[in-house]
């Protein structure tokens, strides 16, 4: 058999070869001692002279050939891990980077404001986003009949124990107050829900930190001095405050608490509707019947209480105009903050 029928013979056979058993079969028909190429090395001796060297290189060639038919199709039927992940994944593509997530820009204020809290000495306490009626609405001072359920007002559960996606985050100051006794300083983070319709300012499910310090002998002025700190913190030192007489059901006296404009610095411009000032919260001294409901005694104990929209706070902290912004997972928003 001349060398160029074996080399035929040799690529029609590997072709069908598909288990290593044939394939070791295969390599000792050629490679082995008797095998066929060391019958053509035999007959080297045998040739011309002048035909030895040529012969011998065609046999090398054909051995060269073989050893890599070999491990190549070795490669193809056991595929070592490394192989068989070089035929899944093309591996000297680039790779593809891994972005780094990062916080919505709500939480940030959220974890901005706790941050501040916590280092006067608040704890952060969580409640529930369906509550109770009692702890949304009458444990508050807020009868059923009351005219300021209206704004409040807000989704209810099916079924008789009347549970609702809470308005705000002071049905957790009822939460606290019936599991601990003073004296208490607490902050409260989390969703509320109203059923208002959405528009720029405006959404069916906000954010609100709740904050309430319960003792003997808590003034108004605590109130006051804890406001003015976080405020500060928050906006920057030059910030002015002002309290503005207000009607909460669970406080009294109760306040409205104002910021100089941070747009306008208190001159009047379009974001502060050209009073040179903008409401971030609602706040004052817990009321007596909230503490009889929590089973305090007012007479020994006082208390102030605060509550922010914290879509609000986040839209004058980064000059957002639309709290819609905030939940439509666009991520060309999400990345600046
Ligand atoms: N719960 C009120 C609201 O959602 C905000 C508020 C006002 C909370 C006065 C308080 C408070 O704790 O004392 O509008």
């Amino acid at each position: 058999m001349d060398i160029e029928t074996i080399k035929a013979q040799i690529d029609s056979e590997i072709q069908n070869i598909n288990s290593t058993q044939n394939l070791e079969e295969f390599r000792l028909k050629y490679l082995g001692r008797k095998g066929i190429l060391a019958q053509l090395t035999s007959q080297i001796p045998l040739l011309p002279q002048e035909e030895r060297a040529l012969f011998g290189q065609q046999v090398n060639a054909l051995k060269n050939r073989i050893l890599s038919l070999v491990s190549e199709k070795q490669k193809s039927i056991t595929g070592g891990p490394i192989h068989r992940k070089a035929d899944i994944y093309d591996i000297s593509m680039p790779g593809i980077a891994q972005e780094l997530g990062r916080l919505h820009p709500i939480t940030q204020v959220i974890d901005e404001i706790c941050t501040i809290f916590n280092r006067m000495g608040f704890s952060i306490v969580e409640g529930p986003d369906i509550e109770t009626e009692f702890n949304n609405f009458t444990g508050l001072n807020i009868p059923l009949e009351h005219p300021s359920r209206d704004a409040f007002d807000t989704f209810y559960l099916k079924g008789k124990d009347k549970l609702l996606l809470r308005s705000h985050t002071s049905p957790v100051q009822i939460r606290v107050m019936k599991s601990r006794k003073p004296p208490l300083a607490i902050v409260v983070p989390g969703r509320v829900y109203r059923p208002d319709a959405t528009d720029a300012s405006h959404s069916f499910m906000f954010h609100q930190i709740e904050g309430f310090m319960v003792s003997e002998n808590i003034r108004f002025s605590d109130l006051k001095g804890v406001l003015e700190l976080v405020a500060r913190a928050v906006f920057g030192k030059d910030i002015k405050m002002r309290f503005r007489p207000h009607f909460f059901p669970f406080t009294e006296p109760s306040a409205e608490v104002d910021i100089s404009c941070i747009i306008c610095k208190g001159k009047g411009c379009s974001v502060c509707g050209r009073k040179g000032w903008l409401e971030i919260l609602g706040s004052g001294m817990i009321h007596p019947n909230v503490f009889k409901h929590v089973g305090y005694d007012p007479k020994k104990y006082t208390g102030f209480a605060f509550g922010m929209g914290i879509e609000r706070i986040a839209m004058l902290k980064f000059g957002i105009d639309d709290i819609r912004l905030f939940f439509e997972n666009d991520l060309r928003f999400l990345k600046q903050f």
